[in-house]
Parts: C-alpha cells; structure tokens; sequence
C-alpha cells in the first residue's frame, strides 16, 4: 500500500506530495509519515487477526505499541481505526489521552514504573496495567486501595523463547530485566500474588519476546508456554484467566534484501498455534491481544535529508567508498549506531543515470560511528544540494532522537492525498535556549 512513487521529473513523490515540496516548507532532516499505509498497516493487523482467530470463535485486540512512535495525532488514528494502546511511561499515556484514546483502551508497561505513573494511570481508568516485578505488585496494591478501587492486571511472562535480532531488543531470555520467570516459577507466585491482592483485579499474563523477529515458531512457541502457564494457573487454583497478551516484534523490511513477517502470516501462525495448545490444554478461550509497533509505523515512514559533502576516500584493498554526509545523522537515527541497523538510502530530489558509488550515509556529528547507512549504491554524482530518503524510518526514529552537538530535532509530518499536517514541530534555537540556563 506504499505510495512513495518516482515522478515523471525523478524526484521522489510521497502520499502525493513532492519531497522537494516538503523539504521546502519544514526543512530538513524531515520524517515523513504517510498516513494511508500507517493507518492501512493498523487496519490490516486488526483485520487478519480478527479473521484468523474468529476462525475458532476468539476475539483479539490490536494495541499499537506506541513506543514505536507517537503523536496525539497518530493516537486519534489508532482510536479511529479500532486500535487499542500500549504506552510505557506516563509521557505517553498523557500524550495517548491528549489524542482522545480512551483510557479504558490503554495499557501502561514499564519494568520500573513511578508511584507517581500508577496512580495518574489508575485515577485516568486505564485498561490495564502490565505488572513486571513482586515489587510493583505490592506498591499497585497499596495504590489502588488507598484510591478505593482495583487495578486491572497483567503479569508480565518471560517464557524463555529466545528471539529477535539484537541483545538490546530481546526479552524473553532469563538474563534481561523485563518480566517474571515462567521456568523460575516467579511467574506462577506473582499470578497468586495478584490474586489474592485485594487492590488488584488480574486479568491475564502477558508476554513480548522481542523485536524484529522473522521466526513465526518464535511467536508459536512462545503462545504455546503462556497457555500452558494459563492451564497450569486453572489447574492448581481454579481460575481461567480471561486476558492472553502477545505482545508485539514483528519483523519489517529495511533494505531490499530484507524480510518482513506479514500480518497475515503472523495472524495465521499464531492462531493456529493458539489452537494447538487449547485443544491440548482445553477449557474456554482466552481474549487475546498482541502489540505491534514497528510493523505499523517503521515501512510508513521515511527520513529526507539534504546532501552537504561528498568525499571519496580510498580504500585498503585498493578500492573507493563515497562519504554522503547529509544534514542529521546518529541525533535523529539512533538504530545503526546502537543495533548495527541496516538501512537503505536512494537519492530523492532527481533521478541520477550516473554509474553507481559504494557509498557510506554518514551524518553531521562529531564521531565516526555517525553512521546513518552503513553500505549503499548511491549515483557517482550526488552532490551538495541533493535529496536523499532513507526508508522505513517510522518506528523508533524521532522517539529515540537527541540533541546530541546541540542539533535540532527534525519536525515530524504525515501526508496524505497530495496534503501535509505537522505531528511533531521542528525544535528550535529558542527551545536549546529555554533548557539551558543562562549566566546572570
Ligand atoms: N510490547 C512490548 C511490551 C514491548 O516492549 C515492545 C517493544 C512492543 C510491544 C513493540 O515491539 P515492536 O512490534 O515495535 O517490535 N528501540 C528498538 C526497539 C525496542 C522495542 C522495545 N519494546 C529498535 O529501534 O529496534
């Protein structure tokens, strides 16, 4: 459903709108959203799980992972579209909210959440609380029962699935901080722990093994322990728990030669896999969900940067790299420096018949591993002045952007039919003013 298309001119075209157009009016580094493939991606998850698993009777909830990227504007699509929200820090819940997402169709994450966050987060009547630690479910406890009500809860599962792709992004192994241990058995006390809290009404585990993971039996295997810890919970105290969340991590394409676990794959896999394992463990359905983040915002976005110097820098092996360096860089895209991401870059503002260049897309910052696209054919003559677009960009981007050298954030814009809307304004020179505190 992506509308990026190369006009007649050469020049890149997105939802309609021309990127020379765009990078005119905001300039640029630029993330642009186009708004009819996030909002078709939201609209496909919800869909293929809701055929996949009606199939056998069962409803799922999409909850957009809104750590991926959020603006009130992007909450209003999700609601509007049917989607339910995860937020993992009060910053996001009150920027969910601000959207007109209901709160009852929020859920709040976070392996160390503030006294502060539960309370706004029960006071505001979210949806669910995903508990990851004995300690938090004491101190939710005490809350709730010093606010006169009960906070409905998850416990949060780690299952032992090893998945994704870098260390940093994943979380079912035993040896990370996020969840309780379902070989431990932690798991299994902090559901007793729940419910005999007074202050809590549980509803269900929840579980997310990763992100960017291709492998569908990742996601089975993993469906398949947390029903079995949902049997084991009936079995020993006598109670379905009505709530089975997922979580999110499936994988999107960065580069041409990379791969993507469809929605419609993923909502096939699982279902049968949750299938498998009630026809083995029987008793009623759970309400399922699952949290996509990524695979609804990363493809709908795109970064424009502008081309300042080119440098051509000889190689040991007696060969040439051209040095693109563009105007952001590790500020606005944090995922090659941190994971070793790989992106893809094509120039944006003309089309180019020179010879391809085995380029590198470094940024304007002060280290070399200011890396935006590590290795990439770009034409032999890109030059000062040029657009360059580094797709699938939406998910973890401007979320995860910086100051870094005192650079400005770019704005973030989303487009659609030919027409631009600002989610997130440029920062600027009197924003770095206003935190830094100046001399009497
Ligand atoms: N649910 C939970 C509980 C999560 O922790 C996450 C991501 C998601 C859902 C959504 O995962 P997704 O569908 O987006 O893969 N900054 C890293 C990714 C960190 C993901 C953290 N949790 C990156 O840029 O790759």
């Amino acid at each position: 459903s992506r509308t990026v298309v190369r006009q007649d001119d050469g020049a890149l075209a997105v939802g309609g709108a021309d990127v020379r157009a765009l990078a005119g009016q905001y300039g640029t580094p630029l993330y642009v959203i186009d708004e009819h493939d996030m909002r078709g991606r939201a609209r496909a998850f919800r869909d293929e799980f809701a055929a996949a698993f009606g199939a056998h009777g069962a409803e799922v909830d999409v909850f957009y992972a809104s750590k991926a990227f959020l603006s009130s504007k992007v909450a209003k699509w999700m609601h509007e579209d049917g989607l339910f929200m995860d937020v993992a820090s009060g910053g996001e819940l009150e920027i969910a909210l601000r959207g007109g997402m209901p709160a009852a169709r929020i859920g709040l994450h976070g392996n160390n959440k503030s006294d502060d966050e539960l309370r706004r987060a029960l006071e505001a009547g979210v949806g669910r609380i995903v508990v990851d630690s004995f300690t938090e479910i004491e101190t939710l406890d005490q809350i709730a029962r010093g606010l006169g009500t009960r906070a409905p809860v998850l416990v949060r599962v780690t299952t032992g699935v090893h998945a994704g792709g870098h260390e940093y992004i994943a979380t079912s192994h035993e040896d990370q901080k996020f969840g309780l241990s379902l070989a431990s058995g932690a798991a299994f006390d902090a559901l007793v722990a729940c419910q005999d809290a007074e202050g809590i009404d549980l509803r269900g585990i929840h579980t997310h093994i990763g992100s960017q993971i291709l492998s569908l039996e990742a996601f089975q295997e993993s469906a398949e322990r947390m029903l079995g810890l949902r049997a084991a919970f009936r079995a020993e105290i006598g109670v379905d728990l009505p709530e089975v969340d997922l979580g999110g991590g499936y994988a999107i394409q960065y580069t041409p030669a990379g791969e993507a676990l469809s929605p419609h794959d993923a909502a096939a896999g699982m279902a049968e896999a949750v299938a498998a394992a009630m026809s083995r463990v029987g008793g009623t359905w759970p309400r399922l969900s699952i949290e996509p983040g990524r695979a609804i915002a990363g493809p709908a976005g795109l970064t424009l940067y502008r081309v300042g110097v080119v440098k051509h820098v000889g190689l040991e092996d007696g060969g040439q790299r051209q040095y693109v360096a563009v105007d952001g860089g590790m500020s606005d895209n944090m995922r090659t420096i941190t994971y070793g991401a790989e992106y893809t870059a094509t120039i944006a503002s003309r089309l180019s018949e020179s010879e391809p260049a085995l380029s590198r897309v470094v940024g304007k910052h002060c280290e070399s591993g200011d890396i935006v696209v590590r290795d990439v054919d770009l034409p032999s003559d890109i030059a000062r002045g040029d657009l360059l677009a580094v797709p699938a960009t939406g998910a973890y981007g401007r979320v995860m952007a910086n100051n870094y050298n005192a650079v400005l954030r770019p704005a973030v814009v989303s487009v659609a039919d030919g027409a631009s809307t600002v989610h997130v304004r440029r920062d600027t020179l009197e924003d770095l003013f206003s935190w830094d505190v100046a001399p009497d």
